[in-house]
């Protein structure tokens, strides 16, 4: 942690809204929203009728991506932990339908869910996780289908996971795999569009966020630690 932030020149500054709920700029108008943003619409170029699924869906990039496919027509499906969370991103977010991956904890009794959700196969893909319910997904992906690779969390604290497939599995279905990081989309063109379509869907109330606010400095280890116990909805964000 640092103690201060140099500033010159006044770069790098966003002027903002103060008739904004300040949370929405760390949450929806910070780093998670604009990497929802840039893997649905830059990358995956969700579109109606594209059956997409996103995992963390009950998370800072996960629901902001669930939503935004949603708002651009797409069947959307959600992979989260617990009962209530699932039914929390239906109500608030719009989701079609959620998978509690705790229920189906391998390859084999998740694909079967899976495909239980997802009929029709999957044509788009905003990887939060990765380990099995990649593996299970890829499978599942349609002709021309791609997958955003956002993130891989189930490995971040153990063993690197080793696929189930070759990547010879994307030959005959052209599948495009693309990994991507947020800072690149700051200085591309649609960026901008970005800001623009965001703060319209908060304004007309379509795209809402939630924050899960821990209190006081000593908190900054239990609000990190959330993230992998998924002990948290939404944003985590600590408040000093
Ligand atoms: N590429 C980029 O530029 C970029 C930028 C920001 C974030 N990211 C990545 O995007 C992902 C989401 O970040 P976020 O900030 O929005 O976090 P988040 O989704 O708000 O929180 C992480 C969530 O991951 C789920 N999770 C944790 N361990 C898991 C496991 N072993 N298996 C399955 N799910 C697990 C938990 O939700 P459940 O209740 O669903 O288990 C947890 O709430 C992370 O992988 C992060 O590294 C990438």
């Amino acid at each position: 942690l640092s103690e201060y932030h140099l500033v010159e020149g006044g770069k790098n500054l966003t002027k903002i809204d103060p008739s904004v709920p300040l949370p929405l700029y760390l949450s929806v108008f910070g780093l998670t929203g604009s990497t929802a943003y840039y893997g649905t619409v830059e990358i995956l170029e969700v579109k109606k009728g594209d059956v997409f699924v996103v995992n963390a869906a009950s998370g800072a990039c996960g629901t902001v991506a669930g939503r935004i496919a949603k708002l651009r027509g797409a069947f959307v499906v959600g992979i989260t932990s617990e009962g209530s969370k699932g039914e929390h991103i239906k109500k608030k977010y719009g989701f079609d339908e959620v998978i509690n991956y705790k229920d189906y904890p391998n390859f084999e009794e998740f694909s079967k869910i899976l495909k239980e959700k997802c009929p029709n196969g999957i044509d788009k893909y905003f990887d939060n996780v990765g380990g099995y319910q990649t593996d299970a997904v890829l499978k599942l992906l349609n002709k021309n289908g791609r997958i955003a690779v956002c993130g891989q969390i189930s490995y971040y604290n153990s063993e690197p996971h080793f696929p189930k497939f070759t990547l010879a599995e994307t030959i005959y279905k052209a599948i495009r795999i693309e990994g991507f990081v947020v800072s690149d989309f700051y200085s591309k063109p649609g960026y901008l569009n970005c800001l623009k379509e965001m703060s319209e869907w908060v304004k007309s109330g379509q795209l809402l966020s939630d924050d899960t606010i821990f209190k006081g400095f000593e908190e900054i280890p239990n609000a990190f630690l959330s993230l992998f116990s998924g002990n948290k909805l939404g944003k985590v964000i600590i408040q000093l």
